[in-house]
């Protein structure tokens, strides 16, 4: 009877090993970019340059359709703005407090402690605008996908003629980086789609660099404190080692 029961629990374990390289080669082929990363390795920093840029694309050719509700907008020091520029910012948009006196919630401008409006007061609104389909909030999106920057900029490049085998249905577009490479989203970035007061380029290669910078800060902004924490540690590990095999050689030594 145990033997019958440990076969079938290999058998078991044997069917998912083997059905999960299945089902992904079961989507459409991805191919993906790989970008030049200045938070990539342990030394890894976010570019303050290119974030603010990239929350320039975010907020011109994005927010329409997407939010990002986790972030407040006195985050955005993180990206260099001061305090009087971030309340120039949040000022820019309106939010709902309430309620006041006579029991009525209210508009007014947005504060640097509030977090950033989304653009659909609900999921449903969302889709009834987007053909049925759902622009994701982009706060911790670069994390929820595996190779999250690669992905992103993949995605927002990838946009691209279907092959002659692939039909597109309506309200659909082709795109090389997305899983099963049909996407609801229309190609949000053809280049110059915003312009920049710093004189970087603003080709879609460029635009979708600075994007994935502001989307990997806005996923893990404690990132640079994590990695410098990790160097510390094994700096002074090192060094920690060091002294404990000199400690080791001399108390060893007299015992010889
Ligand atoms: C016109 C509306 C619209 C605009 C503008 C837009 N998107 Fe989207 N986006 C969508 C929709 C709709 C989806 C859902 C697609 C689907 O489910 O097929 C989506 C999905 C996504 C996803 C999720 C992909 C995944 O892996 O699930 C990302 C990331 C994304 N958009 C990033 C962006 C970025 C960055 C911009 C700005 C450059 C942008 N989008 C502009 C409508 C939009």
């Amino acid at each position: 009877m145990r033997r019958v029961l440990i076969a079938a629990a290999v058998a078991c374990l044997a069917a998912v090993g083997l059905s999960t390289p299945v089902l992904a080669a079961g989507a459409g082929s991805v191919k993906l970019q790989a970008g030049e990363w200045s938070f990539a390795g342990p030394f890894g920093y976010f570019d303050k340059g290119a974030m603010q840029r990239g929350f320039q694309v975010y907020r011109e050719v994005c927010a329409g359709c997407h939010g990002m509700e986790y972030i407040a907008f006195r985050n955005l020091a993180d990206l260099g703005y001061n305090e009087a520029e971030i309340k120039a910012i949040a000022a820019e948009y309106e939010v709902m407090d309430g309620p006041d006196d006579e029991g009525e919630m209210f508009m007014r401008p947005a504060r640097p402690a509030d977090l950033m409006p989304t653009p659909y007061r609900n999921d449903n609104e969302a889709r009834a605008n987007n053909n049925g389909a759902l622009p994701p909030d982009l706060s911790l999106i670069a994390k929820a996908r595996a190779n999250g920057a690669d992905y992103l900029y993949s995605l927002i490049l990838g946009y691209d003629e279907a092959p002659a085998d692939v039909e597109v249905p309506d309200g659909m577009y082709y795109n090389s980086a997305y899983s099963g490479n049909l996407i609801a989203m229309p190609q949000p970035i053809y280049g110059d789609d915003v312009e920049y007061t710093d004189g970087a380029p603003s080709t879609p290669e460029g635009l979708a660099s600075d994007l994935t910078h502001f989307l990997m800060w806005a996923a893990e902004p404690k990132m640079e404190i994590r990695k410098r924490i990790g160097v510390a540690a094994v700096f002074f590990l090192s060094i920690f080692l060091i002294m404990s095999y000199l400690a080791k050689r001399r108390v060893w030594a007299e015992i010889h």
